[in-house]
């Protein structure tokens, strides 16, 4: 993990194998190429003809300020570090999630390198902040099977003029702890699905809580089957390795507030019988992206000592075809006595959701939100840059847009249809778990609504569903602070609800 620390040092001074500035850009240019040089942010105490040859230099290379472009500039005349890299900030060179994205990008451009300085604009300690976290995600690669070719910066050096201030500090400390989650996220995202079965996705929660606060409580397949847990159990039962239900819990005296956390764990998603093709399998590693985010968060919260109890369930289970895997049109009984046919066993996560969300609405929390890669249909919906929320209470939806406004991570609300519901009802069963194909996404989230608790008036737990299927792992061009592979998405998000909820 990447350290992160203050200094009041000049940008000319600061030792460090790189320095930062950003750039963004020339006013009325509309950052289209051809567009004068472009504005340089930060480093406002280098000379003016440090900063004016250092303008030319960008209008030569034909930099434009536009997102995530970085330069490298070696032996800058007035710079003691060896290289400036001059990142691409965008049009809103003032928004936190442009500086946290420009931040990232100039870390991952520096990758090899030991020691970085930013000298990115932090007019206060929400933008320093924002600008340390870039850095922090940006600086990650995944080791577990092969050294990094060059590996991630190990310092950064945030250069601001009160190095000392409490609000600065604090917003460092976070800024730390938000890396260290997301990067766990990540891993576990990353690890082959070989080497990541459902006792093993427990077996690392369990040392993720070692000398934190949390708790951690795992049900194996005896006590799920002693639960009534069919619908992880017959999602699990295709599988030489047993499925789990996780529950691990920051559970702060005087907590006023009850924050539930589910989070979908398919170690593997090969579609089961109702099998995917191959191409589509070849990401499915990543179907416990739901849970990964949801444990991180909760270590988040806990080395944060958030005032606000959160309990997170992960829902954990591989998805495989064999003599013992569950077939289309057989029947489970869900945990608290909803039975489902099962006609496509390829939607899975459903079935293990809706197991985990009775179980943890039965605890009558004051808010629930599950966090899931559940449908093709939202990739197709959304993209794989922007996550989905559902819900039965508008005002908690939007609670949660606001959360990951925060955050820097985009999700767009979307509708349950009441029209759509009858879809899932079955032949034979309370419900079947695959509807009209028009409108998955939806589709699925209905089905999960099902099984989302009442309170004691019996208006159901305020719940929001994340489908974050495109997001939570990433095939293309790495950008911004988001590298290739497990991304981390709906951690960061998570974790300012919880905020929020503390508050
Ligand atoms: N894990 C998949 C959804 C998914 C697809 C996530 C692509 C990320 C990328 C999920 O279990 C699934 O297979 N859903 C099916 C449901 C269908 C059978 C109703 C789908 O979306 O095709
Ligand atoms: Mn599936
Ligand atoms: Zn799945």
């Amino acid at each position: 993990m990447v350290r992160l620390e203050l200094s009041s040092k000049s940008v000319k001074s600061v030792p460090a194998d790189a320095v930062v500035l950003g750039a963004a850009p020339a006013a009325g240019s509309g950052g289209g190429s051809g567009a004068g040089a472009p504005v340089l942010l930060g480093g406002e105490d280098l000379p003016r003809a440090t900063r004016s040859a250092l303008t030319r230099a960008l209008a030569d290379l034909g930099a434009d300020g536009a997102a995530g472009s970085v330069h490298l500039l070696p032996q800058v005349e007035g710079v003691q570090a060896p290289l400036v890299a001059v990142v691409g900030v965008g049009e809103q060179p003032a928004d936190p999630e442009a500086l946290r994205r420009a931040a990232g990008a100039a870390v991952r451009a520096l990758a090899g390198r030991r020691r970085v300085a930013l000298a990115l604009p932090a007019p206060d300690a929400a933008t320093a902040g924002a600008i340390a976290e870039g850095a922090a995600l940006g600086a990650y690669a995944f080791t577990r099977y092969r050294a990094a070719a060059r590996g991630p910066v190990e310092q950064v050096v945030l250069l601001v003029a009160k190095p000392r201030d409490k609000a600065l500090r604090a917003a460092l400390e976070r800024a730390r702890v938000v890396g260290e989650a997301v990067a766990v996220a990540r891993d576990l995202v990353n690890t082959a699905p070989g080497d990541l079965a459902p006792a093993d996705l427990a077996d690392a929660a369990r040392d993720l809580a070692r000398g934190t606060g949390l708790s951690v409580r795992v049900l194996t397949e005896t006590e799920l089957a002693e639960g009534g847990y069919g619908g992880i159990l017959g999602v699990g039962q295709g599988s030489s390795r047993p499925p789990r239900l996780v529950v691990v819990e920051h559970a702060p005296k005087g907590a006023k507030v009850h924050l539930a956390l589910v989070g979908k764990g398919i170690t593997f998603d090969s579609g089961g019988l109702s099998l995917k093709p191959p191409a589509g399998m070849e990401t499915m590693k990543s179907d416990m992206s739901g849970a990964a985010a949801v444990l991180a968060a909760v270590k988040a919260v806990a080395d944060l000592d958030l005032p606000v109890r959160v309990t997170g369930w992960l829902a954990v289970a591989e998805n495989m075809p064999s003599g013992t895997a569950i077939r289309p049109s057989d029947v489970l009984t869900m945990h608290g006595g909803t039975t489902v046919e099962v006609l496509n066993t390829d939607a899975e996560g459903r079935l293990v959701l809706g197991d985990a969300l009775v179980a943890a609405t039965a605890e009558q929390p004051d808010r629930v939100v599950d966090v899931a890669t559940l449908t093709g249909a939202q990739v197709v919906a959304l993209g794989n840059r922007v996550s989905a929320v559902m819900g039965n209470d508008d005002a908690f939806r939007d609670e949660v847009l606001a959360a990951a406004e925060r955050a820097g991570e985009q999700f767009w609300p979307m509708p349950l249809p009441q029209e759509l519901r009858a879809s899932l009802d079955s032949q034979v069963a309370d419900l079947a778990n695959i509807g009209d194909r028009a409108g998955g996404m939806l589709v699925a989230g209905l089905f999960l609504r099902e099984f989302v608790g009442e309170r004691a008036d019996g208006s159901p737990v305020p719940w929001a569903h994340l489908d974050i299927a495109g997001p939570a792992f990433l095939t293309s061009e790495p950008h911004g602070y988001t590298h290739r592979g497990g991304t981390g998405v709906a951690v960061r998000t998570l974790l300012a609800l919880a905020e929020d909820l503390a508050s």
